[in-house]
């Protein structure tokens, strides 16, 4: 069977990096996002026949599991969707020929480390969701489909859930409640988690690169340096909300269904030693970020 040479499959389409994938290869590549309604990744028959049908040179694989708290009440899901649901990604890969690239995490890792994470560092997961995706890694690496394994963490973009817009959601509320009530708005957030926040769109760009470049293996692809969620929300409300206060607390203060590693900064040892690395410091892509959707996003939360 033929591969179309110049076409993508996205798979989570509709999800934070899946929506980032296909808008910033549109323009050079043909691609095809699909969604859950297109096919679920845990039905074999049915993802193996769509891939197939399309016949793309690449398929990025962002759909997952992504609640880390419910991966802990709900195991089976976690290991179906994120570690099955995977196999079943990579034989499909593997039976037209497309080159797979999976979306792995920086939760592989135990957070135990005094520095950031390199490539070939000893993974450990401490939650449910962490050992699911490092059971998908595996699966890529065993189906023997031509694979790279990309490790991300902390990302943002204006869709879906994630931490930069529930601090804005947060201290929004903050900023309200304290000006009915004439008192000063502060928000507590975590100082002890250490990690690499990354915009969609920058791991779009860095994802052209490595397939221009036809690469294989495990790279970690994140923007530095690593920074604490204290200081990255003090950051996002510096420039949204000024008049909220950010106070440190520590994570022993928030009860959660899983536990996070303390530190899981990534370091993109690969990317710099084979000079293939477009990735930006973190403040200078939030700096953009904010510009282009800050105000949309504290009018919409
Ligand atoms: N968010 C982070 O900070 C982070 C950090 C490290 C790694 N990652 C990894 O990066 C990738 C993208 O993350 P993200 O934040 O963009 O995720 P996301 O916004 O939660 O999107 C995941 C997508 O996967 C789809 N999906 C879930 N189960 C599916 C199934 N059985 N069949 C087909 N589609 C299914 C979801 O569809 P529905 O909406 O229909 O459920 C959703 O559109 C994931 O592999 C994730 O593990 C994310």
């Amino acid at each position: 069977m033929r591969i179309v040479p110049n076409k993508v499959l996205v798979t989570g389409a509709n999800g934070q990096l899946g929506r980032a994938l296909v808008s910033e290869f549109s323009d050079k590549y043909e691609v095809v996002g699909i969604t859950r309604k297109d096919a679920d990744i845990t039905d074999k028959i049915e993802i193996s026949r769509v891939i197939s049908s399309h016949r793309p040179r690449y398929v990025l694989h962002t759909a997952a599991f992504t609640n880390v708290d419910r991966c802990e009440t709900e195991p089976e899901k976690a290991a179906l969707v994120n570690s099955t649901g995977t196999e079943n990604v990579a034989l499909a890969c593997k039976a037209v020929n497309a080159k797979l690239v999976y979306f792995s995490t920086d939760y592989v890792f135990d957070g135990a480390k005094s520095s950031s994470y390199i490539e070939t560092d000893r993974t450990n997961p401490i939650n449910i969701y962490g050992r699911s995706k490092l059971d998908g890694e595996s699966k890529c690496l065993t189906s023997w489909a031509d694979t790279v394994i990309i490790r991300i963490g902390w990302i943002y973009s204006e869709n879906g859930s994630n931490f930069l817009k529930k601090i804005l959601a947060a201290a929004k509320r903050k900023a309200e409640t304290a000006r009915a009530a004439g008192e000063k708005p502060a928000l507590k957030v975590v100082d002890d988690q250490i990690g690499t926040p990354t915009w969609t769109k920058d791991i779009a760009m860095q994802m052209q690169k490595l397939i221009e470049r036809n690469v294989s293996g495990v790279y970690h692809v994140a923007s530095n340096p690593e920074v604490s969620r204290f200081e990255f929300a003090r950051e996002i409300l510096t420039t949204m909300l000024p008049e909220v206060t950010v106070e440190p607390c520590s994570s022993s203060e928030y009860n959660t269904e899983a536990k996070r590693p303390l530190r899981s900064s990534l370091s993109c040892e690969k990317l710099k030693s084979e000079n293939l690395s477009v990735m930006r410091p973190w403040q200078e892509s939030l700096e953009e970020f904010l510009k282009l959707h800050g105000k949309q996003l504290l009018n919409e939360i």
